[in-house]
């Protein structure tokens, strides 16, 4: 499998196969993999000849230092599950800090027609700029065909749909639904975090997107939004920091319901100090 830490012999490598014809697909990652970033390589792979996997922790998108600092990093162990996949259809980017933002460390500035300051816009400060810098800086040098995003980032996969519509990137950006655990807690990195009480409790986050789905069907937003808040009162062990109904192309929260529309339901919760994001397609 092909590992390269430096952005100029990745480019000189996926140029090579693209004169020869075939085509790229790209999966971006933090690293820490699970079978939710392998479910997206493994749709790029469905779709393209070769699929690039970046491994790369971005500083500038996390608006809390301790969170950056213990952001699992396991990289031997990503490259060993990467290379189970496929052998010699994956090729791998795992660059320094140095190789991406050379001695500027810091983000652009971006607007993404007011996505950016909905949910995870609203509380977590600059998020948005530092994943629309990583993501657009990555493109350029991966050049993908295609490019592979989780609905379980539901609003990060609109923002980037909105910075290739803005910026006219060739890109294709293809959608990947949630993969979940058996026990329905939605995959993440940061699920190796929890305590066993946590993890415990974690599932009852996707339970309550369900109930609140079939609730939705006769009531209103403001009625659903009540009973989830009511629900996390009940449960010491979680912290709820939003629970949102919205539209799912401008993330608006939705005050009167269209038939015309559709709505997702967005929900982030502290379990402890982790924080954990959901959601669920509900028409
Ligand atoms: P990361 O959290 O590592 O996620 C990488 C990709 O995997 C994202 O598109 C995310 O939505 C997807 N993903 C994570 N868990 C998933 C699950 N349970 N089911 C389906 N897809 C899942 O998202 C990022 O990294 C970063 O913001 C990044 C885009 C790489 C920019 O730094």
């Amino acid at each position: 499998m092909k590992n390269y830490n430096n952005k100029i012999e990745l480019a000189t490598q996926i140029s090579t196969l693209k004169e020869k014809g075939y085509t790229i697909g790209f999966v971006p990652t933090m690293g820490a993999l699970h079978n939710g970033h392998l479910s997206l390589v493994n749709k790029g792979l469905s779709e393209n000849d070769f699929v690039v996997v970046s491994i790369f922790v971005n500083p500038t998108q996390f608006d809390n230092k301790e969170d950056l600092v213990k952001y699992p990093r396991t990289l031997e162990a990503d490259m060993a599950l990467l290379k189970q996949v496929s052998d010699d259809k994956i090729i791998i980017y795992a660059p320094s800090e140095d190789d991406i933002y050379g001695d500027q460390i810091q983000s652009q500035s971006f607007t993404f027609d007011g996505l950016e300051h909905e949910m995870e816009g609203a509380f977590r400060s600059g998020h948005f700029d530092g994943v629309g810098t990583i993501v657009k800086r990555l493109f350029e040098i991966v050049t993908p065909d295609s490019a592979y995003f989780g609905e379980k980032d539901f609003q990060q996969l609109q923002i980037i749909r909105k910075l290739v519509e803005l910026h006219q990137l060739p890109v294709n950006i293809v959608g990947c639904p949630i993969h979940r655990a058996e026990d329905g807690l939605a995959m993440s990195s940061r699920n190796a975090r929890l305590t066993e009480a946590h993890r415990d409790i974690a599932p009852f986050i996707y339970k309550t997107l369900n109930v609140a789905k079939v609730k939705f069907g006769t009531k209103s937003a403001k009625y659903v939004t009540d009973w989830v808040t009511e629900q996390f009162k009940k449960q010491p062990l979680l912290e709820l920091e939003y629970f949102i109904i919205a539209d799912i192309t401008t993330l608006k929260e939705v005050k009167r319901k269209s038939t015309k529309k559709s709505y997702r339901a967005f929900i982030a919760t502290y379990a402890g100090d982790i924080r954990l994001i959901d959601n669920i397609a509900l028409n």
